[in-house]
């Protein structure tokens, strides 16, 4: 294990009937707050009105954002920043999935940044400074509402990218599982495969004697394949949804991986294809992952295994190590296949023309990922595996 600080500023308020906080949080930080929310959702499910008469009850001078889309755009942040620059805006709410929180983040260090925001996500500049923003979670999938990154997509360039800040951890976050409820069953697979994803991406590092941090990640998991038939089977169960709602945020927020660093490669591949193609970023994970895995079981097939038997409940017995993981890899195949999840990039109409792009995309800093260094052939190959 390595030496490690760990530091968590966000303050988490779970469960029923908590949007209420709200009235004590906001006004330490100010009164003229920028309300930021999706593609209407939160009005469908009423929850607008429920936050707009709570910040109506602390005489807030609200303005808004709305239309932040799924891969959410430099251009939508560009839009908020100017509102905070010209209002003043003291305090930012994101109400929503992880889109909209990312979304926020930019605008919180656009709004102190004299130059592009986008300047921030191609670290071309880092935040000095940034507004002070909270979170009314809406989705279960990114961690995004208890973590400082933040992925943002440039459209016209059709880039996407991960960038963050210290200075980007949500000063709070509300997650009550009832807001999640109305999640469409699509969103919620998707949202199980980022959070698992997450977890597997931790899983896939060279650091040895992580024991504890083992067992986590593999409770984690194993919670998270457990529930989630029982979910979609009756998609409004509190007691699931909330299984899956904190599951989501401790999959992301530093506590499974103090002491080492993750693989994040297939993040890296996946954001490449969202960047060119906008599809939901989980049904690109649960494409792409199980061929990640396949490429680079030879690199430490003995964590594979450990994966495999641990998890996915293998039976070692008279198997290599390489036998046992891609057993559990299959499994993993089977478990996403048994949800919905989508299984092939031709699932969203995604064929070889457009591969050379994506791998340039996923190269852009260079040859990446932490448990094994993916080149662009290693991500070609990937791909086209996965068509
Ligand atoms: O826009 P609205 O109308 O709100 O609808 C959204 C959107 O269409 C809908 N939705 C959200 N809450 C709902 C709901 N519909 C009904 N009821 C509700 N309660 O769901 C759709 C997807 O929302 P989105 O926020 O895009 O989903 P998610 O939370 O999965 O976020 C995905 C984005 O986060 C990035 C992804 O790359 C992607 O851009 N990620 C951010 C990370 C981070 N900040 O730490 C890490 C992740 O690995 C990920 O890369
Ligand atoms: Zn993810």
């Amino acid at each position: 294990m390595q030496n490690f600080i760990f530091q968590n500023p966000t303050k988490l308020i779970f469960g029923k009937d908590q949007l209420v906080h709200l009235k004590t949080e906001i006004p330490r930080y100010g009164n003229k707050v920028l309300l930021v929310y999706g593609g209407g959702s939160i009005k469908r499910s009423g929850l607008y009105e429920k936050v707009m008469s709570l910040l109506n009850e602390i005489d807030a001078q609200v303005f808004e954002l709305s239309g932040v889309e799924p891969n959410p755009r430099v251009t939508t942040a560009r839009k908020g920043v100017d509102i905070c620059k010209q209002e003043g805006v003291e305090f930012i709410l994101a109400v929503g999935g992880g889109s909209v929180i990312d979304c926020t983040k930019l605008i919180a260090a656009g709004a102190k940044y004299e130059g592009d925001p986008w300047d921030l996500v191609i670290k071309k500049a880092s935040a000095k400074e940034a507004l002070p923003f909270g979170t009314v979670l809406t989705l279960a999938a990114t961690g995004s509402e208890m973590n400082s990154g933040s992925v943002i997509t440039n459209w016209e360039s059709n880039e996407k990218y991960g960038w963050g800040s210290p200075l980007t951890f949500p000063k709070f976050s509300i997650l009550d599982p009832v807001n999640t409820f109305t999640v469409p069953r699509n969103q919620t697979i998707y949202g199980i495969v980022d959070m698992m994803s997450h977890v597997f991406e931790h899983y896939f590092h060279l650091e040895e004697k992580t024991e504890f941090q083992d067992r986590m990640c593999e409770s984690l998991l194993i919670t998270v394949m457990e529930t989630a038939p029982k979910l979609l089977d009756d998609l409004e169960n509190y007691d699931h949804r909330a299984t899956i709602l904190y599951s989501g945020t401790m999959a992301l927020n530093g506590m499974l991986n103090m002491g080492y660093r993750g693989d994040w490669a297939t993040h890296n591949l996946e954001h490449a294809v969202s960047a060119v193609y906008d599809i939901p970023h989980g049904g690109g994970l649960a494409i792409l992952f199980p061929h990640w895995m396949e490429h680079n079981l030879h690199v430490k097939p003995e964590r594979f295994k450990q994966l495999a038997v641990r998890v996915f409940g293998v039976n070692p017995e008279g198997k290599t190590a390489e036998e046992a993981g891609l057993e559990g890899i299959r499994k993993l195949r089977e478990f996403w296949n048994s949800i919905d999840a989508p299984s092939r990039l031709a699932d969203y109409d995604i064929d070889d023309s457009k591969l050379e792009l994506m791998a340039d995309r996923a190269m852009v800093y260079g040859e990446f990922g932490n448990f094994t260094k993916l080149n662009k052939e290693d991500c070609l190959a990937i791909y086209r595996a996965a068509l």
